[in-house]
C-alpha cells in the first residue's frame, strides 16, 4: 500500500520577473509518509514557501507532478484533509481568539453546535484557554502562532503544513510549538513544516529535507543523517605518561588526555598504549557528532565552492 500523503515528482516552478523568467524550484522530488514529522530546511530564499504554496494549492507549478492525498493540491479532497499555517498569517485583530476560530469554522461550513464543542478543545490544545476571550490584538507572537495553529487544526486535518512555525519565538514559545507538533504526530497526524532553526528540527523530525537554491540537496531519516555526522572519536585517558603518546593527535585537559582519532584506529591505538604502559585508565570513548547546524553550514559551504 502506498503510505505517501504527499508525492512531489520533478516539481519545477519559475516566476516572471520583468521580461525574464527565473527558475525558483529546479525539479524537486520528495515523498512524505503518513505519521511522519518532516522538516523542510533551508536558508532564506531557498524555495520553502514557494513549495508550500504549491502543496496547499495556492500556487501553480510549471511542470512535474504533485499529489496530496492522491489528488492535485487544491482539490477538495486534499484541502479538506490539510491544515495550513502560512508564513505570515493574517488575523482579524479586533476579534477574540474564540471569535476568530468561530469565523474560520463558519467559513468551512461548520455549524454552531460543532463549533461550541470544537473551539474550547482547540483552545485547550494550544494552551489559550483563558486568552481565547481576549482580543487577538493583545496577543504575543507566541500566542499568535498558537492561535494560527488552532486555526489550522479546526477541521481536524490529517496533514498539517506549517510555514516557519518556530521563527520569531523565544525558547519557551518554540518548545510549546514543538510539543504541539509532537502531539499531532502521536494522534496519527502528519506534519510538514519549514524552518531555518535547525536544532529545533533536530529534536522533533523523523526526516528532514534540505533545500538550497531551489534544489533538494539532502533528504533522509534523521538517524541516518546523524550517523553520517559522526566525524571522529575521542578517547579520554587518565594516569598516562605523555611520552608514550608520540605520534598521536592529543591534548591535555586537566589531569586527562584526550586523543582524537578515526573509528577504525581506536583498537590499534589502545593495544599499542597497553603494550607501552599498563596502569592507565580509560575514562571514556565517545563519538564526536556534528550538530545539524554544523552539518548545514558544511553543506552550504560545499555548495558555494
Ligand atoms: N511571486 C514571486 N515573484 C517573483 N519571485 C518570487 C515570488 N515568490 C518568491 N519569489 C522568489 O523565489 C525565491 C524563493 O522564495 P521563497 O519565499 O520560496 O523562499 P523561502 O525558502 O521560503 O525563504 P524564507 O526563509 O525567507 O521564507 C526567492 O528568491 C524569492 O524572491
Ligand atoms: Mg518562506
Amino acid at each position: 500500500m502506498n503510505n505517501d500523503i504527499i508525492e512531489a515528482k520533478s516539481l519545477a516552478k519559475s516566476f516572471r520577473i520583468g521580461l525574464k523568467r527565473k527558475k525558483i524550484l529546479h525539479s524537486i522530488s520528495f515523498n512524505i509518509e503518513k505519521e511522519e514529522i518532516f522538516g523542510f530546511l533551508g536558508p532564506n530564499g531557498a524555495g520553502k514557501t514557494t513549495t508550500i504554496k504549491i502543496l496547499t494549492g495556492l500556487l501553480n507549478y510549471d511542470s512535474g507532478e504533485v499529489k496530496v492525498f492522491g489528488v492535485k493540491p487544491g482539490e477538495k479532497e486534499a484541502r479538506k484533509k490539510t491544515g495550513f499555517l502560512p508564513e505570515q498569517p493574517y488575523f482579524y485583530e479586533h476579534l477574540t481568539g474564540y471569535e476568530f476560530l468561530e469565523f474560520t469554522g463558519k467559513l468551512y461550513g461548520m455549524d454552531n453546535k460543532a463549533l461550541k464543542k470544537k473551539i474550547p478543545e482547540l483552545l485547550e490544545i494550544v494552551r489559550l484557554k483563558d486568552a481565547g476571550r481576549k482580543r487577538i490584538r493583545t496577543y504575543s507572537r507566541g500566542m499568535l502562532q498558537r492561535i494560527g495553529i488552532a486555526n489550522a487544526l479546526i477541521r481536524d486535518p490529517e496533514l498539517l503544513i506549517l510555514d516557519e512555525p518556530l521563527t520569531g519565538l523565544d525558547p519557551i514559545g518554540r518548545k510549546e510549538i514543538k510539543d504541539l507538533i509532537f502531539e499531532q504526530k502521536k494522534r496519527g497526524k502528519t506534519v510538514f513544516f519549514s524552518s531555518h532553526i535547525l536544532p529545533d528540527a533536530e529534536q522533533i523530525c523523523d526526516r528532514v529535507g534540505v533545500i538550497f537554491n531551489g534544489k533538494i540537496i539532502k533528504i533522509g531519516p534523521l538517524n541516518e543523517i546523524l550517523k553520517e555526522r559522526i566525524t571522529s572519536y575521542e578517547i579520554i585517558l587518565r594516569n598516562i605518561n605523555e611520552n608514550v603518546l608520540n605520534g598521536l593527535n592529543f591534548v591535555k585537559i586537566g589531569n586527562e588526555i584526550v586523543i582524537r582519532t578515526k573509528e577504525e584506529d581506536i583498537e590499534s591505538i589502545l593495544r599499542n598504549l597497553f603494550e607501552k604502559s599498563n596502569d592507565f585508565k580509560i575514562v571514556k570513548i565517545s563519538p564526536e557528532v556534528y550538530t545539524l547546524e554544523e552539518w548545514f553550514v558544511e553543506i552550504l559551504k560545499e555548495k558555494n565552492e
